[in-house]
């Protein structure tokens, strides 16, 4: 079967083209203001060449999982008074991005002005992976662009359904950005050694990507509340930290393959720890039994940071502790600086809260991803579903049902 082609921007013709883009605008918010514009700023640079060439712009992302119903708290207003006050854009604020608005609007649209459409998720078909739904927003279409690299591992009309339902399709420039970046980990055209760095705390998400990094890594350090699954799976003490018990045994197979195979790893020695509305540094072999272990200590701090300095190539995914509090934020705030640190490694760093821990030092490293999960889902190496649905052929069904728009 012929593959399209990928495209980016630059080779597409947009003068007078509605393009429909595909952004990852689910941004922290606080008291209906945004606190991170990263991702924002990171799109900008595609939505202003379009603009640029002409094209008459439609902006589409989601904003949390309001699993289809509307939810006040979850509306992209913020957003579009971010573009209108940082980004100096006329913008019209679509509701219903199934109705005739957004057709007639693009029709008169200017360089100066953009379509913003309101939380995709709002509607049940962006999720449901709706046929309807993604044929009214094909309906007035010419381009698709995904600048979403974010959202790019989930299957969402708007990823994957939409795009196969418009013959031109393209690559926003930050989404090229971040598969160059991260293929150099996947293809091992990295430098070793090769430090995997990973806290947070769904182990349902690393697992799989511990797996696949198997082989191309050399040391893992794990923190945040991660690790106290791969402590206890060790038969150590953790108090009463929360513990994925059914996947004990899955780790505890991970690590081993991980010892046959030579590799090293490094869990948390001390920890900083709330143990009855106190806040203390415990060691592993005195950790409470009525503690809940926060942060890592100062001596794992000490012992990753040497990892950290003697590695030639770095990936980082997860906080090392709670980050949001500053009491517990000291570890991923030290691994950060160890990082901007080693100057002469290959370092990227995921989506999520170690990129927030790192803003304002972008510069310092190699890569910070504006996905999270896309980043950990990509390295997993199977491809990602945004992606393959800009490849894509055009089956029977969407070819009968792009006749029908
Ligand atoms: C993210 O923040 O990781 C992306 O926007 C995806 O959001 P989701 O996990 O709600 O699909």
């Amino acid at each position: 079967m012929r593959q399209f082609q990928l495209k980016n921007l630059r080779q597409i013709e947009l003068k007078n083209k509605n393009v429909f883009m595909r952004v990852d605008f689910n941004v922290p918010l606080k008291d209906k203001k945004i606190i991170d514009s990263y991702r924002i700023e990171k799109a900008f640079p595609s939505i202003e060449y379009v603009l640029e060439q002409g094209g008459r712009l439609v902006l589409a992302s989601h904003l949390g999982r309001p699993k289809g119903k509307v939810d006040k708290e979850l509306s992209l207003k913020p957003v579009a008074k971010y573009l209108s006050e940082a980004k100096n854009l006329e913008v019209f604020f679509i509701e219903d991005p199934k109705s005739l608005l957004p057709k007639k609007l693009l029709k008169g649209l200017k360089k100066t002005q953009v379509i913003l459409l309101e939380n995709l998720r709002f509607h049940k078909g962006e999720e449901s992976l709706d046929k309807n739904f993604a044929k009214r927003i094909a309906s007035y279409t010419d381009i698709y662009v995904n600048e979403g690299f974010g959202i790019s591992h989930r299957k969402n009309s708007s990823v994957t359904l939409i795009p196969e339902l418009v013959s031109q399709r393209a690559l926003g420039f930050q989404f090229e950005k971040e598969l160059e970046k991260l293929d150099i980990i996947l293809d091992n055209k990295i430098k070793k050694p090769f430090c995997v760095i990973l806290g947070g705390s769904k182990l349902e998400d690393k697992i799989p990507l511990m797996e696949a990094l198997l082989d191309k890594m050399d040391e893992l350090l794990v923190g945040g509340l991660m690790s106290y699954t791969f402590l206890k799976a060790q038969g150590k003490q953790v108090g009463q930290t929360f513990v994925e018990e059914k996947r004990l045994s899955k780790v505890r197979e991970f690590i081993e393959r991980l010892e046959v195979r030579n590799r090293k790893i490094f869990l948390p020695v001390d920890f900083i720890v709330e143990d009855e509305g106190k806040i203390k540094t415990v060691t592993q072999s005195h950790f409470p039994e009525s503690a809940i272990g926060k942060d890592i200590g100062p001596k794992t701090r000490e012992i990753f940071d040497k990892r950290i300095q003697q590695a030639h190539s770095i990936f980082w995914n997860g906080p090392l502790g709670l980050f949001e509090k500053e009491e517990f934020s000291m570890g991923t705030h030290h691994i950060t600086k160890a990082l901007i640190q080693n100057k002469q490694a290959y370092r990227v760093v995921g989506g999520g809260h170690s990129a927030l821990a790192l803003r304002g030092f972008e510069q310092e490293v190699d890569h910070v991803s504006t996905g999270g999960g896309a980043s950990l889902f990509y390295l997993k190496g199977q491809g990602l579903p945004g992606l393959k649905s800009l490849l894509s052929e055009l089956s029977p069904l969407e070819n009968q049902l792009r006749q029908e728009i």
